[in-house]
């Protein structure tokens, strides 16, 4: 374990370490990542400073959320870097473990993410889901914080884990941090540095099409998806196009379309490719 410096955190390597790390804390708050460690994570962590008597941010690039195509070995890795970044926003403790530590045998049992988790995302990325919802229990379970930090930009995500709580009773309270946006609209993320300036005013059109679901709210769902779907279509025919994967109007607790007569929030969500990035973004819709 390496000690905590005058301004840096712990740094602990083992359940173990993590143990000791943690023997007098009270009031502890869980950021989990996987490093590569960025300004939204900077306000992950601030949320949980605020709220925490001791933060704990998990680094650990999890192997078991990765698709076959996905690139998990070359997945930036850089403890120095995201260290550095840790003892910036007064995190007290890193947890940092190696793959064979949370993984020494292949794993057996898992946490199911069942339907919810093959919708939208998880439908590009089959098992995904399950790879996180099994690597986020195993941190609770190591941690065991008293709350834990998601962005609300992973909508499906930090919907699954909500559900993994409540279904299996976890003891632990799930916060959100509110998704951060660009000033000119575009939802703040790492890839929107590869965006060149044409594809990030194209990429516009998905907060644009958002912002016009919202507002045909009052006609009800139908309205919304029509609402959208217009501003998007109109962002396939741009230069550079906006090739859309999904936009959807989903139950916050299912992830299930929501019904024509659907009351109460809605999830509008939206995921396209501009050039080559990926791009996802989502609001709350009140119907
Ligand atoms: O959002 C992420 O970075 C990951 O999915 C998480 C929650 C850290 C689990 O590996």
């Amino acid at each position: 374990m390496t000690p905590p410096t005058q301004h840096g955190p712990v740094v602990a390597r083992t359940p173990e370490e993590l143990r000791a790390a943690l023997a007098d804390a009270d009031g502890v708050g869980l950021v989990p990542t996987m490093g590569s460690l960025h300004s939204g994570h900077r306000s992950l962590m601030r949320l949980a400073r605020g709220r925490a008597g001791t933060v704990v941010v998990s680094v650990f690039v999890n192997p078991l959320q990765f698709g076959p195509d996905e690139d998990f070995e070359h997945y930036p890795r850089d403890l120095g870097a995201d260290t550095r970044v840790c003892a910036e926003e007064g995190v007290d403790v890193v947890f940092a473990p190696e793959t064979q530590t949370m993984y020494p045998a292949p794993q057996m049992v898992t946490v199911d993410a069942g339907t919810m988790g093959e919708r939208l995302e998880g439908a590009s990325r089959p098992g995904h889901f399950t790879g996180v919802l099994t690597v986020v229990a195993k941190l609770f379970h190591l941690v065991r914080p008293d709350f834990a930090v998601f962005g609300e930009k992973d909508a499906q995500q930090i919907a699954l884990v909500r559900r993994m709580v409540t279904d299996l009773n976890l003891p632990v309270e799930i916060v959100g941090a509110p998704l951060s946006r660009d000033p000119d609209g575009l939802a703040s993320s790492s890839r929107n540095a590869y965006l060149s300036e044409q594809e990030r005013t194209s990429a516009l059109a998905l907060s644009r099409a958002l912002t016009a679901g919202r507002e045909a709210a009052p006609g009800g769902a139908e309205d919304v998806r029509a609402a959208s779907r217009k501003v998007l279509d109109e962002a396939a025919a741009a230069d550079p196009p906006v090739r859309l994967d999904y936009l959807a109007l989903v139950d916050p607790a299912t992830f299930g379309e929501a019904s024509a007569d659907h009351r109460g929030e809605a999830v509008l969500a939206v995921a396209a490719r501009v050039g080559g990035t990926r791009l996802i973004d989502n609001t709350a819709v009140p119907l």
